[in-house]
C-alpha cells in the first residue's frame, strides 16, 4: 500500500510550508489540493462564468486539464496556459472557498486529487485530506493557529513574493474564508478523529517538522 501523510487545517497555518518539507525529507510526492480549487476559480474568472452559476462551474472542473510541474517553485498550467503568479492571490484564494462549497465541483475533483497518491508516499495538503479524500491514510495531522498569527504569517508570504497586502484586510479575509469551509455542507474544515493536533502558533517551522517526521517514523 501506498502511504499517505495528510496535512488539513485552516488558512494560513502553515500547512503548504511544512507539507513541502516534509514530503522533501522524506522522499514523497506533494498534493497541495488548495491549489486544484485555485486553478478551478481561475477558470471560472478567465471564461467569464458568473461565481452563482454553479452547474457552469461544475462544467469547467470537469474540462479542465491541470499539470504541476515540481521545480524551485511549483509551476501549474491550466488548459496550457501558465497560472503560476495568479495561484497565490487573496483574490482567487477567496473564489475558490466560494467554487469549494459547491458539493459536485468537490465530487469531480475527488478523482484529480486520488491520482497522486503514489509509491513512495504522498503529503497531502488541503481542508478534508484525512477526513474525505484519503481516510484510510494511516498518518495524519490536523495543524492550527490563532487567526492573528495566521492572519501575520499570510501578510509576510504575500509580501516576500511581491504582492501587495494590507493586514487588517488579510485578517477579515482570513475569518471570512473560515467561517465558509467551516460551514459548508459538504466536507467542512473538520479535524479527522484520527489526527494528530498541532497549534503551531509558538512553534517553529522546524519544531512542527519534526513532530510531524516523528509521527511518520514511529
Ligand atoms: O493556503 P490557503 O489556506 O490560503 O488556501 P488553499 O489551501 O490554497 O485553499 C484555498 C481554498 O480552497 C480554501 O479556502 C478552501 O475553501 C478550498 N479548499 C478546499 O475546500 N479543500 C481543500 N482540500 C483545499 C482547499
Amino acid at each position: 500500500a501506498v502511504p499517505v501523510l495528510t496535512i488539513d487545517g485552516p488558512s494560513g497555518a502553515g500547512k503548504g510550508t511544512v507539507s513541502r518539507l516534509v514530503a522533501k525529507m522524506l522522499g514523497w510526492h506533494y498534493l497541495d489540493s488548495g491549489s486544484i480549487y485555485r486553478s478551478l476559480a481561475l477558470a471560472v474568472s478567465k471564461q467569464g462564468i458568473d461565481l452563482a452559476d454553479e452547474a457552469g462551474i461544475v462544467k469547467a472542473a470537469e474540462a479542465m486539464r491541470l499539470e504541476f510541474e515540481c521545480g524551485e517553485e511549483l509551476t501549474v498550467r491550466l488548459n496550457g496556459q501558465d497560472i503560476t503568479a495568479e495561484i497565490p492571490l487573496e483574490s482567487t484564494g477567496n473564489r475558490a472557498s466560494t467554487v469549494a462549497a459547491i458539493p459536485e465541483v468537490r465530487r469531480v475533483l475527488l478523482k484529480k486529487q486520488r491520482d497522486f497518491k503514489q509509491l513512495p508516499g504522498l503529503v497531502a495538503d488541503g481542508r478534508d485530506m484525512g477526513t474525505v479524500v484519503f481516510p484510510e491514510a494511516p498518518f495524519k495531522v490536523f495543524l492550527t493557529a490563532s487567526a492573528s498569527e495566521r492572519a501575520v504569517r499570510r501578510y509576510k508570504q504575500l509580501k516576500e513574493k511581491g504582492i501587495d497586502a494590507n493586514l487588517v484586510q488579510i485578517t477579515n479575509e482570513i475569518e471570512e474564508r473560515d467561517r465558509r469551509d467551516r460551514e459548508r455542507a459538504t466536507a467542512p474544515l473538520a479535524m479527522a478523529s484520527d489526527a494528530l493536533f498541532l497549534d503551531s502558533s509558538d512553534m517553529t517551522i522546524d519544531s512542527v517538522v519534526e513532530e510531524i517526521l516523528n509521527l511518520v517514523r514511529k
